[in-house]
């Protein structure tokens, strides 16, 4: 959507994955603190997203949406105030149909008021569901959103959630800043694999303004450590939104340091704006290649099987132009190693190596790590 926002994917967290319908402006509020005190900001998250259930359950005499005063006792706005003055953003929910998937009313016929709410509330951030939508396109109901919310002239990225219904891959870009693409993830990694299958093919319809999106993180909501670093390779290879959907409350050292991977989150934010995309499947080994804009590539090399695997791929596979040598910056072991073209590595069962492939022996990426030689393939 040409509104100048999510050039990059949006990063953030939103409640619904971890809590269902128990959120509140405590634990909004809680989340922005850790948001700041664990780095995350840092790294470059900035949405702090409300999920359903955040208001009652009817319009007031106005026909305005009344934000439940006993989960937000400053309301909307109280809460918006106290995460912009962490130095970041609040989003909101609400359904292009009658009522929200939770039961809630729903903005299909009263666009225009509840963006004007939205934005006299300080809302930086509408996540868009697709319950109880009368049957009517969705092109239509999403699209009457867009113009209210454009209408308002506050900056709100506009992420549609109609779960792919309709190709909305194929209009999306003009309508909102990023589109599902699937139904709901959930946390194991059976989800997760079949919604990377579903995603990572329509790699043609993203870019700046516009991205696939395949749902929020399940990392740290109890899939292993391994797996939770497999989602966070392949989203940030697919250019999706980076959308924490853990309780960061709780969230352990190791799971915050999957998060804060500053090298993984550069290739999600890398200024081409290009999705990776499967340059080789077979076996349950899957090769995906990511042009950046500096000329490297980031590439994943993806397990799909229970047991460990060699998967290999060269650099003229992964469209890198040519040299004599290429440095491999493994962006989670934060190893560097040089070869002459193969690129290759044992993954261990559902887990993924991910690489920033750049040109000679040194690095291109800011990291400092010495050059250890090519034995170690990590
Ligand atoms: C369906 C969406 O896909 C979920 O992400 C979540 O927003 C729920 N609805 C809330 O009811």
């Amino acid at each position: 959507l040409g509104n100048g926002l999510a050039l990059t994917p949006q990063m953030g967290w939103n409640d619904w994955n971890a809590f269902g319908c128990n959120v509140s402006e405590a634990l909004v509020k809680q989340t922005a603190d850790i948001i700041v005190s664990s780095g995350m900001k840092d790294a470059g998250y900035q949405y702090v997203n409300i999920d359903d259930c955040w208001m009652t359950g009817s319009r007031d005499g106005g026909g305005n949406l009344v934000p439940d005063p006993a989960k937000f006792p400053d309301g909307i706005s109280g809460t918006a105030a106290y995460v912009h003055g962490k130095g970041l953003k609040l989003g909101i929910y609400e359904s292009a149909g009658t009522a929200t998937c939770a039961g809630y009313p729903g903005s299909l016929n009263h666009e225009q008021a509840d963006a004007n709410s939205f934005a006299a509330w300080g809302v930086d951030y509408l996540k868009y569901d697709n319950c109880n939508n009368q049957g009517i396109s969705a092109q239509t109901r999403y699209t009457a959103m867009r113009n209210a919310l454009a209408n308002t002239g506050r900056p709100i990225v506009y992420s549609l959630c109609n779960w792919g219904q309709e190709s909305v891959w194929t209009w999306g870009a003009g309508v909102g800043n990023s589109w599902r693409t699937t139904g709901d993830i959930s946390a194991n990694y059976t989800s997760m694999l079949s919604i990377f299958h579903s995603n990572v093919s329509l790699a043609q319809y993203a870019g700046p303004g516009g991205w696939n999106d395949p749902d929020m993180l399940e990392v740290g909501n109890g899939m292993s450590f391994t797996e939770d670093r497999s989602e966070l390779s392949l989203w940030a290879e697919m250019a999706a939104p980076l959308i924490s959907g853990t309780d960061l409350r709780s969230a352990t050292p190791a799971t915050l340091s999957l998060y804060t991977n500053k090298d993984v989150v550069a290739v999600d934010q890398d200024s081409l704006g290009k999705q990776g995309t499967e340059i080789a499947s077979a076996g349950g080994a899957d090769v995906l290649a990511k042009p950046l804009a500096n000329g490297d590539v980031a590439v994943v090399l993806f397990n799909e099987n229970a047991s460990a695997q060699t998967i290999s791929t060269t650099a003229s596979a992964i469209g890198i132009s040519s040299a004599s040598s290429y440095t491999l910056n493994n962006l989670w072991s934060h190893v560097l190693t040089s070869t002459t073209g193969t690129i290759s590595a044992s993954v261990p069962g559902h887990g993924s190596v991910m690489y920033r492939v750049s040109h000679g022996s040194g690095s291109s990426t800011g990291t400092t790590h010495p050059l250890i030689g090519a034995s170690s393939n990590r």
